[in-house]
């Protein structure tokens, strides 16, 4: 079964052409970052605008990448929420107006869903080119982590292998952010610090130089649901350690210095940041990947399963995927290569797989929806 996955949500427009599941015939993804770098965050305007300018060029790439034409696809999956509603609009008309005019089946994914799938298509494409891996086995805790969601879920399935067609997945959310999302507060104090964006990668890569003791920013205390993030508190720390502070003077002069540098290099702003800036960030990142390690292993052995997922753009970071390896108690912790960790359109044609074989079907009402959650949720979490 061929299946176009449409992904627009935020500020990616992708479209990926996937056989059968498991092979990734193309995947193209038009990113967005340049326009909205000078802001330091996403203009939802703007991403709006710009999936608009690259909806038709995106598809159109991932056909001529896969050989194929319109009329070979079977199906079409295109995410339908969580997300920016103006941005999902673009990919979900789209792919909507495709399958209706070409009279094929159409599915609607949660992102989130997406993500999660983007774990077990890496490694069954591993599995299939010989690469030498443990098989991604459900029962699952799965850590999304992205700019727009930090979320713990317990994932089960109908049939024990993910290998078998036509399974049933389960989703049971466990916890979730009560404010930023792990990528968005990484972005903020980037922002902060005018270090660039996005701010995820920026900081990782500075933070090899950096002492990730050197501030301690504390462990981050729940009340109520233990399973449940907040990074706001953390980044607020940030600010406070720079308002006033010879690091504000100097983020200032590094902001006059990007507005005449095109993307600088990693070694260019290093050039540019004192070691106490470099020390901060550090500090901050540790404080982060920490307590997404720390909740992530704590579900993992509530919920006793083997098996950990660790997926979405911050899943990226070289420390986190550096601390689940060395932490790893037992479990065998399963992240996607960077390109299907970040959003993609893959990742959703690879979900809506398993729903077109269950039968589903979305139909001309099928509609985008800013908050979407997905599957059940603890009674004390509030829906996303
Ligand atoms: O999954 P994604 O592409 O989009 C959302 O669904 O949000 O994630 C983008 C986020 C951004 O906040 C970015 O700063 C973060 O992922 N990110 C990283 C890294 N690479 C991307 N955060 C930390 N370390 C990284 N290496
Ligand atoms: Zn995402």
């Amino acid at each position: 079964m061929l299946v176009l996955g449409i992904e627009s949500s935020c500020d990616e427009t992708a479209a990926a052409i996937l056989a059968d599941g498991q092979i990734i015939r193309s995947s193209v993804v038009a990113s967005q970052v340049l326009t909205h770098e000078k802001y330091g965050g996403v203009v939802p305007e703007l991403a709006s605008r710009e999936h608009l300018r690259a909806i038709g060029p995106v598809v159109d790439e991932a056909f001529r990448q896969a050989g194929m034409t319109l009329h070979e696809v079977d199906a079409f999956a295109v995410t339908e929420g969580p997300g920016l509603i103006g941005s999902l609009l673009v990919g979900l008309v789209y792919g909507k107006a495709l399958a209706l005019s070409l009279n094929k089946p159409l599915v609607g994914v949660n992102h989130l869903e997406g993500h999660i799938h983007a774990v077990l298509l890496e490694n069954k494409m591993d599995r299939a080119a010989g690469r030498p891996r443990p098989e991604a086995r459900l029962p699952s805790v799965t850590l999304v982590v992205s700019g727009g969601h930090t979320s713990l879920f317990h994932v089960t399935s109908g049939p024990a292998s993910v290998a078998a067609s036509a399974m049933r997945f389960h989703y049971a959310q466990l916890g979730r952010t009560r404010d930023d999302a792990a990528g968005e507060a990484f972005d903020k104090v980037a922002k902060l610090l005018a270090l660039g964006y996005p701010g995820g990668p920026v900081i990782d890569k500075l933070s090899c130089f950096g002492d990730p003791c050197a501030v301690d920013f504390g462990h981050i205390k729940m009340k109520g649901n233990p399973r449940d993030f907040s990074f706001s508190g953390i980044k607020t720390a940030v600010l406070y350690r720079v308002r006033g502070t010879d690091l504000a003077k100097e983020a200032e002069e590094r902001r006059a210095w990007r507005q005449c540098v095109e993307r600088p290099g990693i070694d260019d702003l290093r050039g540019h940041c004192s070691q106490a800036t470099i020390d901060l960030v550090a500090s901050f990142q540790h404080a982060v990947v920490e307590d997404l390690v720390e909740r992530t292993l704590a579900a993992a052995e509530d919920c006793r399963v083997d098996n950990i997922f660790v997926s979405g753009g911050v899943a990226c970071n070289s420390l986190l995927r550096q601390r689940f390896a060395e932490q790893s108690r037992g479990f065998q912790v399963f992240f996607p290569s960077p390109g299907l960790s970040t959003d993609n359109a893959a990742m959703i044609a690879a979900a809506g797989y398993y729903k077109l074989l269950a039968g589903e079907r979305a139909g001309v009402t099928l509609t985008a929806h800013a908050s979407l959650p997905l599957g059940t949720t603890p009674p004390s979490s509030l829906a996303i």
